[in-house]
């Protein structure tokens, strides 16, 4: 069979997962990855083209017969992108850049929440400093301040004061750390309880759950320090039963396809519910619209079959007649970072000890800020990789996936000792 050929865009550990998925459909030709890493570069062309630069992912597709392009970041989601494909004719699969608001607008969500009922935090959007100090006076002590548009991952402070609630907006609003980002800012009532995250493809109408997971949003042991883009993820999470994940499907991610749909913004796509687990049940605190990182390589290497004719019956609609099959085993991914991440860090140092970790069994090592140099591979980012094992149970992966962890050096590398220990507590 001829076969389509496939383009990914992005860089980073969830588009190595990705490609690595894709490389095993047999309804695919040539692979390509925008801009892609050393790991991409074995399974994938890499092309020396930015994930933001969508005039040039559009003609490189075009010139090159490209019948499916899939997109792993928010930014150019939000930015048109899949919008670009489809003018030119050509298949994409996310949301379009109205449908991308989702993640895009905090406001935006937060409205279709309200509009379907599914709860989430009180909230009130703001894009006047002064209203936004006067507004705390009608929320309690410990509440969150959020950049409304885009911010990586870091426009979120969690605050337990007043104080550091104004100073929160001020640095966004009045400083712009966060840019235009924070030319409006939602507060919002914090919420208590353990996070997990499920995603689901979305047809527009139809929805195909994934099984639920769990990130590390914290760069250190215990939920300790800064938030990072994740350091590491696993799958299944234990703290969403098979009854609250029939809940979560029925209320939460059924209900918001029909709301997008209502607000005129049908959804195609991934969407991924971060959720607050609370003594009331299940509430949402945002919604990406793209997989997450690192959540989609613990999700890959549990998903059977081929994920192409998903991909696809997302973009045609037709996900109504699909289906996936997913792994028994449990999955553990844990995020090696060069020191100083999430702050300034080193690049260009030499990675040893790759083709052990990988000649281990049920492990996969999927790079994310690393790049090929010469024979070897050199760090090029903040997330270097995603050491990524499956087992029986999740602490036989959690062992094998710091075991593999164990064989990889290189300058300065970081990493969390507790990924999935909350999964093991349970
Ligand atoms: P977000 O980018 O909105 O997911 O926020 C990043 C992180 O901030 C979340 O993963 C939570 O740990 C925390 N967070 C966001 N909103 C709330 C909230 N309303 N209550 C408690 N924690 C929150
Ligand atoms: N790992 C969190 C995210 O991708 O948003």
């Amino acid at each position: 069979m001829a076969g389509i050929n496939v383009m990914v865009v992005g860089g980073g550990g969830r588009e190595h997962a990705l490609v690595w998925k894709i490389s095993q459909s047999r309804e695919v030709n040539r692979i390509y990855c925008a801009p892609g890493n050393s790991g991409t570069a074995k399974l994938a062309q890499n092309l020396d083209i930015g994930a933001d630069n969508i005039e040039e992912l559009v003609n490189f597709a075009r010139r090159n017969d490209v019948g499916l392009a899939v997109i792993g970041p928010e930014a150019p989601l939000c930015a048109g992108v899949v919008d670009a494909f489809e003018a030119a004719g050509l298949k994409a699969f996310g949301p379009n850049r109205q449908a991308a608001q989702l993640e895009g607008s905090k406001g935006f969500m937060k409205e279709i929440l309200a509009r379907a009922g599914i709860p989430t935090a009180r909230y009130e959007k703001h894009e006047n400093r002064d209203c936004a100090i006067d507004a705390l006076e009608r929320f309690g002590d410990r509440v969150v301040i959020k950049a409304d548009g885009l911010a990586a991952g870091k426009g979120v402070v969690v605050c337990q004061s007043k104080m550091e609630a104004e100073r929160a907006i001020d640095s966004m609003m009045v400083r712009r750390q966060f840019g235009d980002s924070g030319s409006a800012v939602v507060i919002e009532e914090a919420l208590e309880g353990e996070e997990a995250s499920i995603l689901a493809f979305c047809d527009g109408e139809n929805i195909l759950m994934m099984p639920s997971s769990q990130d590390h949003k914290r760069i250190g042991d215990g939920d300790t320090g800064p938030n990072t883009g994740g350091m590491g993820a696993y799958s299944p999470a234990p703290v969403i039963t098979e009854n609250l994940a029939d809940e979560i499907e029925e209320k939460i991610i059924r209900r918001v396809a029909e709301s997008m749909s209502a607000a005129g913004a049908p959804y195609k796509g991934i969407l991924y519910a971060g959720l607050m687990m609370t003594a009331q049940g299940p509430k949402v605190l945002e919604f990406n619209c793209r997989f997450g990182d690192p959540e989609c390589q613990p999700i890959m290497a549990r998903m059977e079959g081929d994920i192409v004719p998903v991909l696809m019956a997302c973009i045609d609609g037709n996900l109504g007649r699909g289906s996936i099959g997913w792994s028994e085993q449990a999955s553990v991914c844990v995020v090696m970072a060069s020191g100083g991440y999430p702050g300034p860090y080193e690049k260009g140092s030499p990675i040893s000890g790759l083709d052990d970790a990988e000649a281990m069994d049920n492990v996969i090592v999927f790079h994310a800020g690393a790049k090929l140099a010469g024979d070897g591979v050199v760090t090029s980012g903040g997330r270097v990789l995603g050491v990524t094992a499956t087992g029986g149970s999740v602490e036989e992966a959690i062992e094998t996936a710091y075991a593999a962890v164990s064989k990889i050096s290189f300058k300065g590398a970081i990493y969390r000792k507790d990924i999935g220990r909350k999964a093991v507590a349970r």
